[in-house]
């Protein structure tokens, strides 16, 4: 009899360290779009990496010279980063933490915040702006990565045939809150959290942040061999904010 269960990041990790580490386009084309939100030298720089994952951003933070701590909730996750570090040791740090109370991050400690494809998991983004907020020095900053809200809505597909070119059909953009894909091989089957572009800026700006940029920006080759629908919109949302 098969068992049905409700997956979590943390029933996942495997599944998702395993794609990472065999190498996702969708997966490097999001590392490279947060990448080029921060300088390319960072010594000297403390960076926490909000849901970090098994570490892909993380890591190449600490190559970059900074002095990085990773964070997330899954335990499985965080056991994947730590074993990845092990393997090919970059200098990263992880903790087991909720992105919502960052409580193993003291206040003022970072100059940047990273959270690659995290902050559509948190279950409320308020208290997730404001604990980055606690924990950045004034002038550090958030960048970050989301799938682009307005094409990723709760329960986009792709549209179009034989006769009609591609599109994204999307269903009710105003309908923020928790959602789970039925696709049993997305990420998104553990869940998300879909919040209307308007949402992220407003929290950002109502927590005294300065957005300093918003790119959409268009997906590379490597992207387009993978999944060729793509190619006609944007896949991320990067956004980069100053703390006040
Ligand atoms: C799509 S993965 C991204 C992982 C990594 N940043 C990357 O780019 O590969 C989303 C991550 O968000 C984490 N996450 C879920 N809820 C969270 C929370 N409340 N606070 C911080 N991270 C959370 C998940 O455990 C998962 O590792």
């Amino acid at each position: 009899m098969k068992v049905l269960m409700t997956e979590t990041w943390d029933t996942i990790a495997d599944w998702y360290a395993e794609r990472v580490r065999t190498g996702s386009a969708m997966h490097e084309f999001a590392r490279d779009v947060l990448l080029g939100g921060l300088p390319a030298a960072l010594h000297g720089q403390r960076i926490l990496d909000l849901g970090c994952g098994e570490g892909l951003i993380t890591r190449a933070l600490a190559m970059r010279g900074g002095s990085v701590v990773g964070i997330d909730p899954s335990p499985r996750m965080i056991r994947h980063a730590q074993t990845a570090e092990q393997a090919h040791p970059s200098g990263a740090l992880y903790a087991l933490d909720d992105g919502t109370s960052l409580t193993t991050v003291a206040a003022g400690s970072v100059e940047w915040v990273t959270a690659g494809l995290s902050l559509n998991n948190v279950p409320d983004l308020a208290a997730t702006i404001s604990a980055v907020r606690r924990v950045l020095v004034p002038g550090g900053r958030l960048v970050f990565t989301i799938p682009h809200p307005c094409f990723e809505a709760p329960h986009a597909r792709w549209s179009g045939g034989a006769d009609e070119p591609p599109g994204r059909l999307v269903g009710n953009y105003f309908a923020e809150g928790f959602w789970r894909s039925a696709n049993p091989d997305g990420a998104r089957r553990a869940g998300n959290q879909h919040r209307m572009l308007s949402t992220y800026v407003t929290s950002l700006v109502e927590h005294g942040f300065v957005i300093g940029r918003l790119a959409e920006p268009v997906p590379d080759a490597r992207v387009i061999a993978e999944q060729p629908l793509r190619a006609g919109l944007p896949p991320f949302l990067l956004v980069s904010g100053l703390r006040s």
